[in-house]
Order: C-alpha cells, then sequence, then structure tokens
C-alpha cells in the first residue's frame, strides 16, 4: 500500500465506501468535502447500474484522482450487496479500516477523523444519531419514528446494546470483515446494518458509538420502502430466534434435559 494511502496511527490505510443508484449529482461534492477532511483516504463507489449516470460520473472522477475507485455492478441488488462486493474488493487489497458512507451527503465527512480516532480503542465504530451529542437535521417526522422503532425492535429481538444499529455511517478494522463470513449474510436493504453490529458484537468484537449530526439529502431521492422494512421485520425475528436456540443450548437445565 503506498504512503499516500495512511491516515494515522493503527487505522490506516482507510478506504471510504460508498454505495450509489442514482446519486449523480451529490457524488462529486461529496468526494470533494470527503479529500478536504481526509486528504489520505481512498475512495470506492460501488454503482448498480444507476440509470441517471451515476457511474459514468464515478468513472470521470476516479480518472481524474488515483484515490478514487469504482466497482460497477449491473443490476440493484441492494445496499447489502453492494457494501459485501466493496467489502471484498477492500479486503483483497490490504485496507487497514474501512468506513461505510452514503453518497447523498447525509453523512458529513468532516465527521470521519473523529470515527477513525474513535477505532484505535474498538473493531467498529458507529456514528450515532442516538447517543448524547447526536442529531437529525431535516429527516421527516415519519422516518424518524420508522428510525427509532427499528431500533426498539432490534434492540429487544437481538439484546445487542447499541443506539444506532440501522446507522449506515460506521468504520471497521479490517479483521472484523475478515472474521465475518461474508458469504453468509444475505440482508439485501438496510437490515444489512443490523446483520452486521449483530455478527459483530456476537462475535465479541469491540463497538462504539460517537455522535453525529444526520441531514436529510438536498439532492435525489431516498430508496427506502416496503420492501426493505419487510426484510428487516423478518430477518430480525429469524436472528433473534436463532439467538434464543443458541441461548438454551448453552443453559445447563436444558441440556440436561435434551440428554435424557
Ligand atoms: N449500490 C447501491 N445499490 N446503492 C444503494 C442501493 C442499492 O440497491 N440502495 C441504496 N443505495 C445507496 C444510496 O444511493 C445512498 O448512497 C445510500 O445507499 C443510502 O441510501 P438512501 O436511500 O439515501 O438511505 P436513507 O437516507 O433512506 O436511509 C438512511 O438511513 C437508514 C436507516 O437508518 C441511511 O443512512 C441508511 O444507511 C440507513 O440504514
Ligand atoms: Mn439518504
Amino acid at each position: 500500500m503506498a504512503e499516500g494511502t495512511r491516515h494515522r496511527g493503527t487505522t490506516d490505510p482507510v478506504l471510504v465506501i460508498i454505495p450509489t443508484y442514482n446519486e449523480r449529482d451529490n457524488l462529486t461534492p461529496l468526494l470533494k468535502r470527503l479529500h478536504t477532511a481526509l486528504p489520505e483516504a481512498h475512495a470506492l463507489v460501488v454503482d448498480d447500474g444507476s440509470p441517471d449516470g451515476t457511474g459514468e460520473v464515478a468513472d470521470k472522477l476516479a480518472g481524474d484522482d488515483d484515490r478514487v475507485h469504482v466497482l460497477h455492478r449491473t443490476d440493484k441488488a441492494g445496499l447489502g450487496a453492494a457494501y459485501i462486493a466493496g467489502f471484498r474488493w477492500a479486503l483483497d487489497r490490504g485496507y487497514a479500516t474501512l468506513v461505510e458512507m452514503d453518497a447523498d451527503g447525509s453523512h458529513a465527512p468532516e465527521d470521519l477523523p473523529r470515527l477513525l480516532d474513535a477505532l484505535t480503542d474498538a473493531d467498529l465504530v458507529i456514528g450515532s444519531r442516538y447517543v448524547p451529542g447526536g442529531a437529525l437535521v431535516n429527516w421527516p417526522r415519519k422516518r424518524q419514528a420508522l428510525s427509532r422503532l427499528a431500533n426498539l425492535y432490534s434492540r429487544l429481538a437481538l439484546g445487542v446494546r447499541v443506539h444506532d444499529i440501522t446507522a449506515g455511517f460506521r468504520a471497521y478494522r479490517h479483521r472484523v470483515l475478515d472474521t465475518l463470513a461474508l458469504d453468509e449474510i444475505a440482508s439485501q436493504g438496510y437490515c444489512f446494518q443490523i446483520d452486521l453490529t449483530w455478527r459483530t458484537a456476537e462475535a465479541g468484537f469491540r463497538v462504539l458509538e460517537v455522535p453525529i449530526t444526520f441531514t436529510e439529502r438536498e439532492l435525489g431521492e431516498s430508496k427506502m420502502n416496503g420492501a426493505i422494512i419487510g426484510e428487516a421485520l423478518i430477518k430480525v425475528a429469524q436472528w433473534a430466534c436463532t439467538r434464543r436456540r443458541a441461548q438454551l443450548r448453552r443453559n445447563p437445565t436444558v441440556r440436561r434435559l435434551l440428554r435424557r
């Protein structure tokens, strides 16, 4: 890895993975902000064949800047699948830190140095809207309610003590994603974030939340839909059952009963 890709301490070199679907007007200003905040970070745009030409914008940016890379996928296959492809790309190239960030400006690249600093004491750092100091700007009430409900539901079902389990602004250490069985992750939509948080915590890695301000996008549209909510409801319930079964199997009384 070239010296130019380094951040600092144990967290370098850094790759910021940015999934895109119809984010043409957001990408250029976002990458500019990213490289002002973190000049040495690399970026990987994972585009699912956006019909609005986001892929071409990304190619142009990559042609002009060695720090920018593009992964083109043919079909819109969901946020989860895009991230898994991005993680594989990054692990193959030895990046020490893998960051997840939305393309629409909701996550401020200026917050990244703080996330990366926190990673020196953690394996996963989540940029959280729901810890003291975290905030939401211009997010519709309906989305706020949905997000709060998703967090409550996931927390109760999975017992993971994270306040913003669906957050999409995160920094992972290489070793976490290298350890988790990425092949087994089938989450397509935003429940991918819940899935990875749960797996990371279950594997015994240290998860930390740092406050961020989430600002609703000004350009383009959210890809949230009913299918994404439905997938999350079902998947979280399935994981809760798996977790409960494993807990029961570890219980001495249940083990005695099973042996009879
Ligand atoms: N490649 C690819 N393929 N990218 C996608 C896809 C897809 O199928 N679906 C969404 N994206 C990209 C968007 O282009 C954007 O960069 C990012 O994923 C987030 O999508 P949005 O549609 O902007 O998400 P949101 O603002 O409604 O949701 C936010 O809140 C969720 C719940 O807390 C995001 O921060 C999510 O990450 C978060 O899970
Ligand atoms: Mn968004």
